[in-house]
């Protein structure tokens, strides 16, 4: 996995906790103190999973609460640290169809073309009239992040519209399918 989601959960917990907080996750992840995760970087999925699951023990958090938190850190981090992607989106609809899009430009720094392909093989998007459905599959199983992250880009865009999934890989389900659907009106403004 790049380095975004590690970066930004030792920079949330620095955030929330302060630095000896963020020393205990590393150290709960078996990860060496004061590692530096870098954007253009590709990172071993079970030390991020290891790094994520020691951040939630930390907050004492469900991994749904962690994720409704970590979520607006997420998306308020991207907002600054990424701007044109938001000014080029003229509503919600268009940014998440826009998602595995970033994602895939992020990728384009990695050296290995297998470690592209695990980044742009982790989501496809089909655009239906009022609905996105997202089919989504990884090692992370963040398809709750990804809802709350989407329902974050609602908000962002002052929109009204519905988050469920139907199908998911923390049930057994080959992947997860989400639908993202918008109120009527919505739809036929977008
Ligand atoms: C400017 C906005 C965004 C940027 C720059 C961004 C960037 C990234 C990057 C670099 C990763 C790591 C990708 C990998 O290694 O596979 C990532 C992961 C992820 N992002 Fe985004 N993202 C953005 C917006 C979003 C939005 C809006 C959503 C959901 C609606 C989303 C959902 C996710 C999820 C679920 C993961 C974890 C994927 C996995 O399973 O590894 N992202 N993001």
């Amino acid at each position: 996995m790049i380095g975004l989601i590690p970066k930004l959960l030792v920079n949330f917990v620095t955030q929330e906790r302060g630095a000896e907080a963020a020393r205990r996750v590393l150290e709960g992840a078996g990860v060496a103190p004061g590692r530096h995760y870098r954007l253009d970087s590709p990172y071993d999925d079970g030390e991020v999973h290891r790094l994520w699951a020691s951040t939630v023990a930390e907050f004492g958090l469900t991994q749904h609460d962690f994720e409704l938190r970590f979520a607006t850190f997420f998306g308020e981090d991207a907002r600054r640290r990424w701007p044109a992607w938001f000014r080029m989106s003229a509503n919600a609809r268009e940014f998440l169809m826009r998602q595995p899009v970033i994602h895939n430009s992020l990728a384009t720094g990695l050296h290995d073309a297998a470690e592209r392909r695990a980044v742009a093989d982790k989501f496809r998007l089909e655009a239906r009239p009022d609905t996105i459905v997202v089919h989504y599959r990884s090692p992370h199983q963040l398809c709750g992040l990804y809802m709350a992250l989407a329902r974050w880009v609602l908000d962002q865009y002052g929109e009204r519209g519905t988050v469920d999934e139907v199908t998911c890989l923390r049930r057994g389900d080959a992947a997860c399918e989400i639908h993202v659907r918008w109120a009527r009106e919505e739809a036929a403004r977008g």
